[in-house]
């Protein structure tokens, strides 16, 4: 009885762990996939400096989460009517490309961001 007590209580600190880092593991471990599928690695580092677009690392933190889905599932028109984007747009002078990437894969891609930038 004792050692399952001891058990369970290793198991809720686990729990407790995760939870408090926030970061849905599974979604992420998705979304790290596509981040190389749908090409992101080509033009952003997370944490490893800029390439032809700004470095990631953080960014779910300066930015709102619907922002954030809306420049990785549309970016040309946030290019061209989000102030936000058009900044910049003026700062790295090559417009992000369209990846054809659901709703549902950028929530995953987001994830994968969030964690990355916890290393
Ligand atoms: C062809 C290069 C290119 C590709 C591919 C690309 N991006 Fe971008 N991305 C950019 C550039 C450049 C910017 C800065 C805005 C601009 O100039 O269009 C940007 C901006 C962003 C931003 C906003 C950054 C900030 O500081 O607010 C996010 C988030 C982002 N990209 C995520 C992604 C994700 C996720 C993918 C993959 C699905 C991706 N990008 C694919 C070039 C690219």
């Amino acid at each position: 009885m004792k050692k399952f007590l001891a058990l369970s209580l290793v198991g809720m600190a686990v729990v407790l762990l995760a939870a408090g880092k926030g970061i849905d593991e599974k979604l992420a471990t998705k979304g790290e996939k596509l981040w190389t599928e749908k090409g992101c690695n080509a033009c952003h580092t997370i944490g490893k400096g800029k390439l032809v677009g700004p470095d990631l690392k953080g960014v779910t933190e300066k930015r709102e989460y619907k922002w954030l889905i809306a420049m990785i599932v549309n970016p040309d028109s946030m290019l061209k009517y989000d102030p936000i984007a058009k900044d910049l747009l003026k700062q790295y002078g090559v417009p992000m490309t369209n990846q054809k990437v659901s709703k549902e894969e950028a929530k995953a891609i987001i994830e994968y961001i969030k964690r990355e930038s916890q290393k």
